[in-house]
C-alpha cells in the first residue's frame, strides 16, 4: 500500500476570529465545520494518491456515482481535545484507524494505511487548531473521516475508485440536555443488524436502517432507540449510534461483540478504565427481561450509553411494548458520573494517561 503525501491548499476565506469564537461558544453537535478538509483518492492499479489539505467545501459527484446508489461508504468518529497547557491531543486514533480498515474489508473497499489515517487527522487538526475549543469545558473538535465509492456507473460491484475525506466539527454535548439522563424506547420488532450482516462495520447503511425506529422512539417521547438481537428478539445489543453499559453492585457489563454490534472505542476504553477505578468489568449477554427484572429487584443500579459523540450519557426512563421503568430514579448514577469524569480527565489531560491512549499532534 502506498502512503501519499498531503499537499496544503489553504482556505482563502476562513471565518474571522470573532465568528469562530461565536460558534465555539455554543457549537451543538455537527452543525459547524472548520476551514479545511483532507481528501485522498484511491484508484485501482494506482493505490492511494493525490492527498490534499484543501478548503472545506462541496464535493462534486456525477449523479451515477456508485455510493449514491449502492451505499458503499464507511466512516469514523474521534475527537481532539485541548489540554491545560494549550496543546492538543486526539484520543486513541489508532483504534479508529484499525476499525476503519475492518469496516473497509466488510464493504469490499481498499484499506487506508493506519499511518495515512493518522497523518490525515493530524494535518487537519494542526491546520485548524484554533477550532479546538478551550480547555475546561466539555467541548472538543469532532473528526469525521469517511470513504465513499466514486466510480461512475450503475453496475453492482466493488468500485474501482474511492475518495477518503476528513472533516472536523466543533462539538458540545451530543444530546441537547447534556448529562441529563436520556429516555430509551426498546424496539422489540425492528432490528438494526443481523448475524452475518454489517452491524460491526461503521457504515452509513446501519444508521439509515436505524432511522425509522429512531423516529418511532421519538413519537413515543424517547430520545433514543435500543435494539435487540435479530434472531431471538431478546438480547440487548446497542442504541442507534452508541453502546450500552449495565452497572450492577459488583460489576459493570456491556453486551458482548456478537458481530451485529459496533466495537465502540469508548466501550473498549471503559472495560479498562472501570478496572482502574476498582470495578469489575465484563462483556456478557443481557436480555430485555433481565434488564427490567434486575432494575425492579434493585440489583441493576444504573445504565448508561457511551460513544465518541455521546461520551457517557445516563439512561433514565426505559419504555418497551409491555411497560416502562426508571433507572436510578431518573438521575445520573454515581458510577456513571465517576467513569464519565475519569474518561474526560484523561482525554483533556487533567489526569495521567497511563494507557497511552492520547495521541499528541
Ligand atoms: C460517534 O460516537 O462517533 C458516532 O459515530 C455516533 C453518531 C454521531 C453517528
Amino acid at each position: 500500500m502506498t502512503t501519499p503525501t498531503i499537499e496544503l491548499k489553504p482556505s482563502s476565506s476562513p471565518l474571522s476570529d470573532a465568528e469562530r469564537e461565536a460558534v465555539l461558544a455554543n457549537p451543538g453537535f455537527g452543525r459547524h465545520f472548520t476551514d479545511h478538509m483532507v481528501t485522498i483518492k484511491w484508484t485501482e492499479g494506482r493505490g492511494w494518491h493525490d492527498g490534499q489539505l484543501v478548503p472545506y467545501g462541496p464535493l462534486s459527484l456525477d449523479p451515477a456515482t456508485t455510493v449514491l446508489h449502492y451505499a458503499q461508504e464507511i466512516f469514523e468518529g474521534l475527537k481532539a481535545y485541548r489540554r491545560p497547557d494549550g496543546s492538543v491531543v486526539t484520543f486513541r486514533p489508532e483504534a479508529n484507524a484499525r476499525r476503519f480498515q475492518s469496516s473497509a474489508r466488510r464493504l469490499a473497499m481498499p484499506e487506508l494505511p493506519v499511518e495515512t489515517f493518522l497523518e490525515a487527522c493530524d494535518r487537519l487538526v494542526q491546520q485548524d487548531k484554533d477550532w479546538v475549543p478551550a480547555h475546561g469545558g466539555e467541548s472538543s473538535l469532532y473528526l469525521r473521516p469517511f470513504m465513499i465509492a466514486t466510480e461512475v456507473g450503475l453496475g453492482v460491484k466493488p468500485a474501482n475508485e474511492y475518495l477518503f475525506v476528513v472533516i472536523a466539527s466543533p462539538a458540545g454535548a451530543y444530546f441537547p440536555g447534556g448529562v441529563k439522563p436520556v429516555s430509551i424506547w426498546v424496539s422489540e420488532d425492528r432490528v438494526r443488524a443481523v448475524p452475518g450482516g454489517m452491524g460491526d462495520a461503521k457504515t452509513g447503511g446501519n444508521y439509515a436502517a436505524s432511522l425509522l425506529a429512531q423516529a418511532e422512539a421519538a413519537a413515543k417521547g424517547c430520545d433514543q432507540v435500543a435494539y435487540l438481537d435479530a434472531v431471538e428478539h431478546k438480547w440487548v445489543e446497542e442504541l442507534g449510534g452508541m453502546n450500552l453499559y449495565f452497572v450492577y453492585e459488583d460489576r459493570i457489563v456491556t453486551p458482548e461483540l456478537t458481530g451485529s454490534l459496533l466495537a465502540g472505542v469508548t466501550r473498549d476504553s471503559l472495560l479498562t478504565l472501570a478496572k482502574d477505578l476498582g470495578y469489575a468489568s465484563e462483556e456478557g449477554r443481557i436480555s430485555i427481561d433481565q434488564w427490567r427484572a434486575d432494575t425492579e429487584n434493585g440489583t441493576l443500579k444504573e445504565v448508561f450509553a457511551c460513544g465518541t459523540a455521546a461520551v457517557i450519557t445516563p439512561v433514565g426512563t426505559v419504555k418497551c411494548a409491555s411497560g416502562e421503568w426508571q433507572q436510578s430514579g431518573g438521575e445520573p448514577g454515581e458510577v456513571t458520573r465517576k467513569l464519565r469524569q475519569a474518561l474526560l480527565d484523561i482525554q483533556t489531560g487533567k489526569a495521567e494517561d497511563v494507557h497511552g491512549w492520547t495521541h499528541e499532534l
